[in-house]
């Protein structure tokens, strides 16, 4: 993995820090020379991640980032110069179809996937728009251009699609760049059991078309490349980042 100069002097925040693609993210931005606020529902995940980095500038934020008092001690945490944004912490849906979803899989898997997506985002705006820049990825997925998960799951992540574009049509004017990366299958920590039957059956030939897994690390290459000043003229994209399964 390369170091370099990229992120010094930036502070950018990464949520689902302490697994996967969040994970692979904050040790790629710290080599970067990036100060780093990671944020996860895992205690555990990020006291054992900050040990691993040693005296690397990572401050953590333990907590559910459905709370707005999570998303509150985020920005103490950041402070009033906020380089970056990665909406990474993401859950899975038990790939249920609709006629199988039950409400508390629909709240949740919104809750985490979009609407957390959209209340960080709109409390780092403010201090973006004032500095004039900012960079912001949000991570959908394959899951938005086929079918790869169950309802709730592929709704959230087409929706991070519309909030991607919606905030760089109103933003990029104002300096700050929002792009999305869609993942095709990572290997990663995510859960995702099959909890339909029938789900299992239709999926099973979809996924029968896809890639071997993606690593973490060509994930956070992806992502902190639209975090740079590399991808500066570049706002409102969808990149997928599926070893080409998009195209099958
Ligand atoms: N792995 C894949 O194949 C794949 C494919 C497409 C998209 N994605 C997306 O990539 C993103 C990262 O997934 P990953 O594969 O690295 O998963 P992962 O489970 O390895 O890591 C996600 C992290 O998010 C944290 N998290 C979950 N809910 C949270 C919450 N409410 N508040 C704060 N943190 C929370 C988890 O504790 C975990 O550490 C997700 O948005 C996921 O939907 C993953």
């Amino acid at each position: 993995m390369s170091t370099g100069t990229r992120f010094n002097n930036q502070t950018i925040i990464v949520t689902g820090a302490g697994s996967g693609i969040g994970k692979a993210t904050v040790t790629r931005l710290l080599q970067e020379g990036c100060t780093v606020i990671a944020t996860d529902i895992s205690a555990q995940r990020l006291t054992d991640f900050k040990a691993e980095q040693g005296n690397a500038p990572l401050e953590t934020v333990a907590g559910d980032i459905c709370d707005e008092s999570v998303i509150q001690r985020i920005m103490e945490a950041a402070g009033p110069h906020i380089d970056g944004l990665v909406n990474n912490a993401g859950i899975t849906d038990g790939f249920l179809p609709n006629a199988e979803v039950d409400n508390a899989t629909w709240d949740r898997v919104i809750a985490v996937n979009l609407t957390a997506v959209m209340k960080l985002t709109r409390a780092v705006l403010p201090l973006m728009i004032d500095a004039g820049k900012g960079s912001i990825v949000n991570i959908s997925s394959e899951a938005a251009t086929r079918l790869a998960a169950g309802a709730a799951y592929t709704a959230s992540k087409y929706a991070v699609i519309g909030l991607t574009k919606n905030n760089a049509a109103f933003y990029t004017r104002k300096g700050i760049r929002t792009n999305a990366v869609l993942p095709g299958g990572v290997a990663t920590n995510i859960e995702a059991p099959f909890k339909s039957e029938y789900a299992m059956e239709v999926l099973g030939k979809a996924f029968s078309m896809a890639p071997a897994p993606a690593s973490s690390e060509q994930l956070a290459a992806a992502i902190t490349w639209l975090l740079s000043d590399d991808s500066a003229n570049i706002s409102g994209t969808v990149l997928n980042s599926d070893g080409g399964w998009s195209t099958l």
